[in-house]
Formats: structure tokens, sequence, C-alpha cells
């Protein structure tokens, strides 16, 4: 049996893993999933076989026995990136490119451990709000065990290929009147009054996964950790897992010391970022957020606290970045690098560029960044600031010269 308890982060109250509970009920603060590592072999870690998420199954909260619900997420390519270090005067970057999920971003690594613990539980149906990704993953999850999946999603404000997938995979699509903060609220309550389990970051079961963020990226740097993890921070669970995934390895004696957890938000929707430089322990949640980075168009951040002890725990920082710079990071990571990543994912880089012309960061730190989600989930934003294919004739002379 691999023994665990859920575990409010703030009054420390428990609750057993058959309990359906997303946070506290006594002071509703954000709940954890809590392991004896003194029981965790090490090796068991480091000498894991196998690939992707499941990989790890020693750190996450099932038995030997559970028959994960997977799609083989995970297992992502950790590419250096030379020519991107050379443009910005640093040494030594990485990139993580978690758009080459299963469903095209890290989501799959959350829902993977999400939709396991909902077939545990035994629940009749899945929901989630969603700036997009969450929905796909989520949708095709739900697909594979036939569960019924319902999903929120901020009318006109996601873009394309997200709901392309949720429609696709058969999810039950509503386009909410209102941002995702208001879908989050809707969902919330709908799934406590209608018995559905929601799958959205606070559900402390999707952070087990997307932790593995954390161990893939140590595996890969010979368990050394970088110096710095950047990443885009919308609801802000991803940043929580990473940090909780390398804190992990440290309190295994993996690793002697965690990276500085570095988070990016858009100009436009950046209670994080506030609160961080404010020095507060709180956010002040933005009514009207606002960015071409639809995925991070979050202005109530439900994972807040988890997310600002990560970066304040590791000695990392909070910056925002404008959506132009998050347009110019987009542009090249895809052609210096071949990375290609949707708006939101960009502004991991884009962060990296300001902090380091800002003397935030030095030049031989080693940095990883990760690319949270694929180029293709948004192909308008592509149309619109990429020169368009010229028409010809299919005449050899013609083209010719229009190569010049
Ligand atoms: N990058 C992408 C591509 C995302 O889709 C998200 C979140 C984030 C970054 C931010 O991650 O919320 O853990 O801080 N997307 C959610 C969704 C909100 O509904 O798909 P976070």
């Amino acid at each position: 049996m691999r023994e665990y308890e859920v575990e409010c982060i703030r009054c420390g109250a428990r609750y057993s893993k058959d309990d359906i509970v997303y946070t506290c009920r006594k002071c509703d603060g954000l709940l954890d999933i809590k392991y004896d590592y003194s029981e965790i072999d090490t090796e068991r870690v480091v000498k894991a076989k196998g690939e992707g998420v499941w990989k790890y199954r020693v750190l996450l909260p099932f038995d030997q026995e559970t028959k994960p619900v997977t799609i083989n997420e995970g297992n992502t390519p950790l590419y250096r990136c030379d020519r991107l270090a050379k443009s910005i005067g640093i040494d030594d970057l990485w990139v993580k490119h978690e758009g080459l999920n299963p469903s095209g971003s890290f989501k799959d690594r959350g829902m993977t451990v999400g939709v396991t613990k909902a077939v545990e539980l035994g629940v009749k149906g899945v929901a989630c709000a969603s700036t997009g990704n969450t929905s796909a993953s989520l949708a095709i999850f739900a697909a594979k065990v036939g569960f019924p999946c319902y999903v929120l999603l901020p009318k006109g404000k996601v873009a394309l290929g997200k709901v392309a997938q949720a429609m696709m995979h058969g999810a039950k699509v509503f386009s909410l009147k209102g941002n995702f903060d208001d879908a989050l609220r809707v969902v919330r309550v709908l799934c406590e009054e209608e018995k559905l389990y929601l799958l959205n970051s606070v559900n402390p079961y999707r952070l087990e996964g997307q932790k593995t963020i954390a161990f893939e990226v140590a595996e890969k740097l010979d368990w050394e950790v970088p110096d710095r993890v950047i990443l885009p921070v919308g609801n802000a669970g991803n940043i929580s897992a990473i940090f909780k995934g390398f804190s992990e390895l440290k309190t295994l004696g993996i690793a002697d010391s965690v990276p500085k957890m570095t988070g990016i938000q858009a100009e436009g929707a950046k209670p994080i970022v506030n609160a961080f430089k404010e020095g507060n322990s709180e956010i002040i949640p933005e009514d009207k957020p606002e960015t071409i980075a639809s995925a991070i168009r979050i202005g109530n951040p439900v994972n807040a606290a988890k997310a600002l002890t990560a970066i304040r725990d590791s000695g990392g920082v909070a910056e925002s970045v404008t959506d132009d710079e998050i347009t110019e990071a987009q542009l090249m990571l895809a052609r210096l690098e071949g990375i290609g990543v949707e708006p939101a994912s960009a502004a991991s880089f884009a962060g990296l560029k300001k902090l380091v012309q800002m003397g935030e960061i030095e030049r031989d730190e080693r940095i990883v960044c990760i690319t949270t989600g694929h180029l293709l989930k948004d192909p308008e934003r592509v149309i619109r600031i990429c020169e368009p294919p010229k028409e010809v004739d299919a005449d050899v002379d013609v083209v010719r010269e229009m190569l010049k």
C-alpha cells in the first residue's frame, strides 16, 4: 500500500484518500499530498525503468497494482539551445518542450494521475473550467475510460486547436459568457452539487503528475538540478508542482538544491507578479485579465499561495512580459531552435530575456525554460504574426522570380 495523506497547507487538517475534497473544509486552504519520505527507496527513483509520468510511480499516490489511465504522457525532450542562448548573451540554456505531450500540452501529466484517481474513486463523470488545454487533455482521458466529460470555456477566448480537441474527443463543451475565473467559480459549485469530479489544478492529484517535469529535467541532467527553471504562470499549478518535484528530490537526498523557480505572467494578467513584488502573501484578483496568451489569461489564480511559496522559498522571482515580448519570443523559439510553441509558452523565454537584460539573471546560470503548449494549439495567432503565403502561378520562372 502506498501510504500518503491529503493535508491542508494552511491549517494542517487531514483528509482520507477516499474523500472527494479539493480545498480544506475548515479553512478553505489548498490541499497537498504528503508522503512519508523515509519509506521511499531513492534507488527506485534514480534507477526507475520505463518512460514518462508512471516511471516515477514510487512518488505517486497509488499502489503498485493500480492500473494507470495513460496515453503515454511525459518523457518530453529537453533541448540544449545554444543559438537562443547566444542571442541573449547567456551560456547554458535548455528548453523542455511540454508541447510534445500527446494532447500538445503539459496537462496530460496531471490528467493521467487525476483520471486514474477518478477511476479509483468510482466517480460518475468529470469536469473542468479551462482556457483550453486542460479541457483538451481531460476530454482525451475521459474518452479513454468512457467518463461523461463537461468543460466550461470562456466564450471567444480559447484558441481554436484546443476547442477542436475538446469537441472531437466528445466532451460536452460550454461556451461561458464570462472569463476563466468565472468558469472556474461555476464549475466548482457544479462539481460539488452534481457529484462530478473536478479536474482543475486545485485538485491536488493533478499536481502530483505535473511534478514529474522536475524528475525528468533532473534525470536528463544526471541528477544535477539546474540553477533556474522558468515557466509561464496562469492558474499557478504547474510552478507549484515543479517546485514540489524538485523539493522531493532534495528531501530524498537525490539533489542538493532546488532551482530558483521563476514565474512569468503577461502584463495584462499578473496578480502573482504584483503580490511577489509587493511582498504580499495573498494576491489581489484582477477583474479583467487581458493578453494574447489566452492560456494564461487568468485574474484569480487558485494556486497562488503554493506558487508564491515556490518562488520565494527557492529564491526565484516573478516577472511580467508584454504581448509584444511574448510574440517576439515565440518567433525566436520557432526560428532559432525549431521549437514551435503557443504564445503562453513563449512567455517563459520572453521573461528570461527580460530578466537577463535587467541583470537579474547571471550569464553562467544553467537555465531550463518550460514551454508548456504546442504551436498548433493557436493557429490563428500564427496567421496574425507571420507573413502570409504568396500566391503564385504554376510556372518555374514566375516562382524563381519571386525567390528574389
Ligand atoms: N501554459 C499553457 C499552455 C497553459 O495552458 C497553461 C494553463 C499555463 C501555461 C499555465 O499553467 O495554470 O498551471 O499556471 N492552462 C489552464 C487551462 C489554465 O485551462 O488549460 P498554470
